[in-house]
């Protein structure tokens, strides 16, 4: 058997605790107030933090971030005590960082960068070329036809070169391209997309080309929802594949990231999402679940963000827990990221009425199922159970 699980667990709390590092012990100190302490008796990696956990095993935990959040301590304390991947949600999207034309604002995402070097973790990049979050200079000019095809995508180039320039070599993975296909069964490339509207088809393998160029290490990744999965006919994640295998002829394509966000209303099929990763592996990709949150129904009324129905609670660490063992079970897939820890800040109340209750932190910062069943479920893919044989 494996001497290395077994001597962790033979060597119970006081060993566990011993191959923790400083991640973990920023979480208990943060987490007093809310966990459970572990008592005698408690299993081992019951105070052991995410990154810590998925450290054992070479993968990464992440979320999203609000810079501006880092300087609130209760967030920078579970941002840096639990993960070591963080997403810019907003401050890498151009009209962030190019709000006016040739003006340029990084205050955010240098923050962020910043912020992930001083932490030990790692920058998922996000995102190049994707029809939202476009400055207005851009789209004005656009829809008043003051470009051609060619001269939008000179500008696309530049803007490439630019941001990924500045963070060279500071960034692990790259959403290069985001949300280009349709919902529809069959679906593909969608046509009515702005990018491909105006600067035309190959668009998406010239950014990945661009990107190539502009960070040779950096790990490029096709980013889109419902490609895991969620959609009964498994369409839009045949669409991935062939977009993907026409990258990997004529571009360049590192991996997939399956963004995530579902909803417990809807039928999800988690043993289909297994095989999704798999197959994205086969065809030599890296995979990440990029956007992870799980909405739910809520009574409005109160800021508790609690479920209209109490099944939700038990469905919603369930899906939580879903996703993270299918993305475990696949060496291909290589970090697991969460569209924010809690509730209050999550993205969802604003964008889905009635919705939210979706991320792993109450309103108050306490770890809900959903942090726990992730915490078993990476201490399980780290360790195992203790074995009986012996
Ligand atoms: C969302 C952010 O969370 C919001 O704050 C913002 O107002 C809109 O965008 N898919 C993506 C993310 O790729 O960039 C989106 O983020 C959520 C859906």
């Amino acid at each position: 058997m494996d001497m290395r699980r077994r001597s962790v667990l033979a060597a119970g709390a006081a060993g566990a605790a011993a191959v923790l590092t400083g991640g973990a012990k920023a979480m208990a100190a943060t987490q007093t107030a809310t966990a459970p302490a572990a008592s005698s008796g408690d299993v081992p990696w019951a105070n052991a933090s995410l990154r810590d956990l998925a450290s054992k095993i070479g993968f990464r935990i992440g979320t999203a971030l609000d810079p501006a959040d880092l300087t609130t301590p209760a967030l920078s304390a579970i941002a840096s005590g639990q993960f070591n991947v963080y997403t810019p949600e907003n401050e890498m999207k151009w009209e962030v960082v190019e709000p006016t034309q040739g003006n340029f604002d990084w205050t955010g995402a240098d923050n962020l960068v910043n912020y992930a070097r001083a932490h030990k973790a790692k920058v998922r990049g996000h995102t190049l070329c994707w029809h939202n979050q476009l400055p207005g200079w851009l789209t004005t000019a656009v829809a008043n036809g003051a470009y051609t095809k060619t001269q939008l995508l000179d500008l696309l180039q530049q803007h490439i070169f630019t941001e990924m320039g500045r963070y060279r070599g500071k960034i692990w993975q790259w959403d290069v391209c985001n949300e280009f296909l349709t919902d529809s069964n069959p679906s593909g490339v969608n046509q009515n997309d702005w990018w491909i509207v105006n600067a035309g088809a190959e668009v998406i393998p010239l950014a990945f080309k661009w990107a190539r160029q502009a960070d040779p290490d950096a790990l490029l990744f096709y980013n889109d929802y419902n490609i895991g999965g969620e959609d009964g006919s498994n369409a839009k994640f045949n669409a991935a594949v062939a977009l993907a295998e026409s990258l990997q002829q004529n571009s360049h394509i590192d991996g997939i990231g399956i963004q995530g966000h579902l909803d417990t209303q809807y039928g999800w099929d988690a043993q289909r999402l297994r095989r999704d990763i798999e197959a994205f592996g086969n065809m030599g990709l890296k995979v990440a679940i990029t956007e992870a949150d799980v909405r739910t129904f809520i009574e409005t009324t109160d800021a508790a963000q609690t479920p209209t129905n109490g099944l939700e609670e038990l469905a919603q660490p369930f899906e939580y827990s879903e996703l993270l063992k299918a993305a475990l079970a696949v060496p291909a897939c290589i970090s697991f990221t969460v569209w924010g820890f809690g509730d209050s800040e999550s993205w969802v109340p604003g964008f889905f009425k009635g919705e939210g209750y979706a991320d792993i932190y109450d309103v108050n910062l306490n770890p809900k199922a959903a942090y726990y069943a992730m915490q078993s479920d990476l201490a399980f893919a780290a360790y195992g159970a203790p074995d009986r044989n012996s």
